[in-house]
């Protein structure tokens, strides 16, 4: 099959599962535009997912969010066939997974996937290091080889050193690091994570979630992740699906999930969500009004404030990168001085705190009050992108202040 534009990996397209006796009398009798109650009514089928369609992109961490009985599991199991579809296509780097017969089917799976569960699925008489060697002795490696691989992958998740140990030994923490482990061991192009932290206690859970964040930024795998909780699913995702009675009723960033809601149902996930939690600095921050450039002469960056109306210049150097902030006083100063400036000296320019774009609004309160400018945005070379305000963050996250604590 041709390549796939803009690196997408998984293409989901009209998908649906019915559970139940001869599902496709659902279609034959043209039910499927009724409600899952009303289908369920006539039929006793139970609609697991409608009409889906999703397109994932290779190194994306998708989220899959939704009440309970929305779907979430049944489209992660879909994904890798644990549960046959009942109509639509499964598109997985150009094949066709719903097209596979059970030969392709398991080869496609040992190479493309790992899964993590939410109880882990750990084997109670083995130990970390067979639990984790225990997808590629599946596989039919030898031993030396994947005893190796599962050395390093406890290692990448912190277990180096509880190789000889048994599940038991372990705190729930340790054992879904253990379950990651396991995934990991195959070095899947795709990591399916069903709930994986939601058996942790909120620290441990809250720890995890860091960890994972860490360990994508150096895998950069695709991985699909179902969650409850918003707060995590805020945190991890790159994209996140929200997923109702079987069908996905808004895809988009964390951001736009939480600042346009698509309906009632999301806005009703959503409304705990602090602003100050999602929003980033890149996202309020705005244009500099006044640059300074440092190889002009106090007059000129004067006449070129007042004529803004500001009281402050920004002063960045041949490489617009930030050195600090000059005000309109100092340049009086200079200006009424014996000293004849040509450029403006480095005294002058007043150092102060600045922020990468994707420093959260959270984070600005205890920047906020030290600063007596405008907070500057930069990059990671430094590099002037905007400012903001007190404004700007009071604005930002006047919206729909929720109660959370998390
Ligand atoms: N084996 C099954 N037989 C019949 N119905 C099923 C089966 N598995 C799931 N369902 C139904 O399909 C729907 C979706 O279930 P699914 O388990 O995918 O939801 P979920 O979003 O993962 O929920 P949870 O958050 O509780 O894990 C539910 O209505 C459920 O009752
Ligand atoms: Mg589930």
């Amino acid at each position: 099959m041709a390549d796939k534009p803009n690196d997408v990996q998984i293409i989901i397209k009209n998908l649906w599962k019915v559970y139940g006796k001869d599902p496709k009398r659902v279609f034959q009798k043209g039910l499927q535009d009724k409600t899952k109650e009303e289908i369920q009514n006539e039929t006793g089928c139970v609609v697991g997912m409608r009409d889906i369609n999703l397109e994932i992109r290779k190194g994306e961490f998708y989220i899959l969010m939704g009440l309970s009985g929305s779907g979430k599991s049944t489209l992660i199991r879909a994904l890798i066939r644990l549960i046959k579809s009942t109509k639509g296509s499964i598109t997985i780097n150009g094949d066709d997974i719903t097209r596979m017969n059970a030969d392709q089917l398991m080869k496609f799976r040992r190479k493309t996937f790992g899964m993590v569960f939410q109880h882990y699925g750990l084997l109670p008489h083995l130990t970390v290091l067979d639990n984790a060697a225990y997808g590629l002795k599946v596989r039919g490696v030898s031993k030396e080889v994947r005893y190796a691989k599962a050395r390093e992958v406890l290692e990448t998740v912190g277990l180096k050193g509880w190789e000889d140990y048994y599940p038991t030994n372990l705190s729930g923490g340790m054992q879904q690091r253990v379950g990651l482990a396991r995934a990991l061991a195959n070095d899947p192009e795709i990591l399916l994570m069903d709930e994986p932290f939601s058996g942790l206690d909120p620290l441990i859970r809250r720890q995890m979630q860091d960890e994972l964040v860490e360990l994508q930024s150096k895998l950069q795998k695709t991985i699909i992740f179902v969650t409850h909780d918003l707060h995590e699913a805020l945190k991890l995702g790159d994209q996140i699906a929200i997923m109702r009675n079987g069908e996905v009723v808004q895809v988009g960033t964390p951001e736009d999930i939480v600042t346009q809601p698509a309906d009632d149902y999301v806005q009703e996930f959503v409304q705990d969500a602090s602003p100050a939690k999602v929003l980033t600095a890149g996202s309020i921050m705005s244009e500099v009004p006044v640059i300074t450039y440092v190889w002009e002469g106090p007059k000129t960056a004067l006449t070129l404030m007042r004529r803004e109306k500001k009281k402050i210049g920004y002063v960045v150097d041949q490489k617009q990168r930030f050195l600090g902030v000059i005000t309109a006083k100092e340049l009086e100063r200079l200006l009424s001085g014996e000293e004849r400036f040509k450029t403006i000296p480095t005294s002058s320019i007043e150092v102060v705190d600045t922020v990468t774009e994707d420093v959260l609004i959270e984070d600005l309160f205890s920047i906020a009050p030290k600063n007596p400018y405008p907070i500057p945005v930069v990059d990671e070379k430094n590099k002037l992108l905007g400012r903001i305000t007190n404004d700007h963050i009071f604005e930002s996250i006047s919206n729909n202040e929720g109660g959370s604590d998390v």
